[in-house]
């Protein structure tokens, strides 16, 4: 029996219209638009406003946006998956009331988390669910309101962080294409550099955690950076080789958006030039789990049938991975 492939054979993208742009972020705290564009490549982010809205907001007109585009009938949808670290609330997922509100009344549907990594994690979940025939149409959303955990006075996270949401169907494909192979790797030694310390079960907030402002996100930028860098490229580098893929051969390399700088350094270790490389940080900042879905997104219309692709994500945990995928459409 031939194996069966999981490959994306849509995408759908949605940010909020509000945009905090640098010269903004100059009037609230003491940073300024030259700093923040050299040391992160950064330009403007987007914030969800609106009061009792969380990121099933974003999700929701991702999905939408998908499933208008490609003319779904959102009932086939068998499993929505949503990866995210900002859920809309504890206790019950933000993807059971994304899949209703979207129409997908026959699916069945759950959150996923692994900070910055978890679309990339998502991906190989996804996959997993179609490669064994169980189910044809998985919807896989990275969706994430980072501004709910911003601290607006803490110059080292504010300028870095944005609202979004990305969308992909995964489906089943015969001609051998979508999902190639991944190396996915978690370190749990690594969690204190980059953390919401209260609000979940080891530290629920209270009053002393708000007076420490320990709802907010808080890292150790230079940690993160290094290990974001020397991770990827490592994982990335063991993947070209294992499937013996030239770097030439790399039609693009989609990577976690978090600082320009640690794409570049990241590319240049994997020796892939600029023009292989997708890149909108400038546009979004870090939108968390929908900086992948996002980069497709804006790429959709550049990338070929049989496009060779390296995923590659970083994140708090830490949690970090590459995926090798080969496209299976063409877009016009
Ligand atoms: O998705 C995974 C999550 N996060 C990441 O991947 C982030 C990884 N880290 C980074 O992207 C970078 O470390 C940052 C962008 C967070 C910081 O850049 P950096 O080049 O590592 O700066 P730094 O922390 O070494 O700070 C350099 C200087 C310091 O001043 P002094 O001590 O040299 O006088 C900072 O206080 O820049 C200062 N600084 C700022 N200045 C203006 C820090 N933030 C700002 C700011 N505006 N926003």
């Amino acid at each position: 029996m031939t194996k069966l492939n999981a490959t994306i054979t849509a995408v759908g993208g949605y940010v909020p219209e509000h945009i905090l742009s640098n010269k903004m972020l100059e009037t609230m705290v003491d940073t300024n638009e030259e700093w923040i564009i050299s040391r992160t490549g950064i330009k403007e982010r987007r914030i969800l406003k609106g009061k009792g809205l969380g990121s099933s907001f974003l999700a929701i007109n991702a999905a939408k946006d998908l499933i208008d585009k490609k003319n779904i009938d959102p009932k086939t949808i068998d499993l929505v998956i949503i990866a995210t670290a900002t859920p809309d609330m504890q206790g019950a997922s933000t993807a059971s009331y994304t899949a209703t509100q979207i129409g997908a009344t026959n699916a069945f549907a759950f959150d996923m988390d692994a900070a910055c990594s978890s679309f990339l994690f998502g991906m190989s979940v996804a996959a997993r669910y179609i490669e064994s025939g169980a189910y044809k149409k998985v919807l896989l959303i990275g969706a994430d309101k980072n501004s709910s955990m911003i601290d607006y006075t803490d110059r080292t996270t504010c300028i870095i962080f944005g609202d979004g949401a990305g969308a992909v169907l995964f489906e089943p494909n015969n001609e051998g294409l979508g999902m190639q192979d991944e190396l996915l790797k978690t370190d749990g030694t690594g969690r204190d550099f980059l953390r919401v310390k209260s609000g979940g079960s080891c530290h629920p907030t209270d009053e002393n955690a708000i007076k420490n402002k320990e709802q907010f996100i808080k890292q150790d930028g230079k940690t993160v950076f290094k290990n974001a860098v020397f991770n990827m490229a490592d994982v990335s580098t063991k993947l070209l080789k294992r499937n013996n893929l030239k770097k030439e051969e790399v039609n693009w390399l989609a990577a976690h958006q978090a600082n320009q700088r640690i794409i570049d350094a990241t590319a240049k270790r994997i020796e892939l030039t600029s023009d292989q490389v997708m890149v909108n940080i400038e546009k979004y900042g870090n939108t968390t789990s929908a900086t992948i879905p996002l980069l497709l997104y804006d790429y959709e219309s550049k990338l070929k049938k049989g496009d060779n692709i390296i995923f590659a994500a970083f994140g708090g945990g830490f949690s970090w991975g590459s995926i090798y995928f080969k496209w299976s459409y063409n877009n016009n």
